[in-house]
């Protein structure tokens, strides 16, 4: 799809890669609408797109786990740009413990931002995108929703939850004119092992942060995914290793993965 002039709803875009995706998309031309909980750091990334973007983005403040804040999200974007062209459904987070006895509630919360909030949102914006006979979802999800990962087997469970949806969308909305793209990144420098709702990421696995890209590097992998109609982006590409041996020797990458040290 192309990008000038298209309007684009990112979630999750006060820091990290909704942030870097807020960048990227304006300097490719779209109209912005972005949202996340910190108004003060969504106005921060406003203001530094100002360069790019003189006309701004429209900036609506809200948690992604209120149904009520949902439809005023979607409500002000479609208010002010009169549609929704592309929806990046990027806000999400980690949880580090044990799903044998994580606290149930904080399961609810995580797969409420994780993946019903992803729904919830999709559901309003398809309704008027049907309308217009186009548009694109992207999901964000991680390569954790492709190999399950024992330290962050929840994470995991929202994240597949979310690949299963945005591939039967595809192909539920297909006579429609809408796509939907699946992103999965692998390690990326942002802040969210340090935003994690629970626990820490275990020290070993800590260290692959050497193999880690950044926000702006994962940005540019979406829209460069955005530009071509991908049906899934794995970023960085060599993650795709990982995917097939998880296909081809289950039985050896689940060995290499129950050896890790849960424990931070
Ligand atoms: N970083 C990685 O290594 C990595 C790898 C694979 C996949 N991912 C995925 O990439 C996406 C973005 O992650 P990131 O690395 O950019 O993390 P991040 O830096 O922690 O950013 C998360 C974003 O989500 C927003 N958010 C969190 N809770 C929210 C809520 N209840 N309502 C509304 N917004 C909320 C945060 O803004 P506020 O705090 O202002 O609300 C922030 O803008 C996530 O879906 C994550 O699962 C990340």
């Amino acid at each position: 799809m192309r990008i000038q002039d298209k309007v684009v709803l990112i979630t999750g875009a006060s820091q990290g890669i909704g942030a870097a995706c807020a960048g990227e998309f304006a300097r490719a031309g779209a109209k912005l609408s972005l949202t996340a909980r910190s108004e003060e750091r969504l106005q921060q990334v406003a203001e530094r797109l100002r360069r790019v973007a003189p006309a701004g983005a429209l900036v609506t403040a809200g948690d992604l786990t209120s149904d009520a804040d949902r439809r005023q999200i979607v409500e002000q974007t479609v208010e002010r740009f009169g549609g929704i062209d592309i929806l990046i459904n990027n806000a999400g987070a980690g949880l580090y413990l044990p799903s044998w006895n994580a606290p149930l509630e904080e399961v609810r919360w995580l797969m409420e931002l994780n993946f019903f909030a992803a729904l919830a949102l999709t559901q309003l914006a398809v309704a008027q995108m049907r309308a217009r006979r186009g548009g694109l979802i992207v999901n964000v999800g991680s390569v954790a929703g492709k190999v399950p990962l024992p330290w962050m087997t929840i994470y995991s469970a929202s994240k597949y939850g979310l690949g299963a949806l945005t591939e039967g969308m595809r192909m539920e909305l297909r006579r429609d004119g809408i796509h939907t793209m699946m992103v999965c990144p692998g390690y990326v420098k942002t802040a969210f092992h340090e935003n994690a709702r629970g626990g820490a990421i275990p020290e070993s696995v800590a260290h692959a942060r050497r193999f880690a890209i950044t926000a702006e590097q994962c940005a540019t992998a979406i829209r460069r995914g955005v530009e071509r109609d991908a049906r899934t982006v794995v970023t960085p590409r060599a993650a795709w290793f990982l995917v097939v041996a998880m296909r081809l020797f289950p039985g050896l990458v689940e060995a290499r993965l129950a050896a890790v040290n849960h424990t931070a």
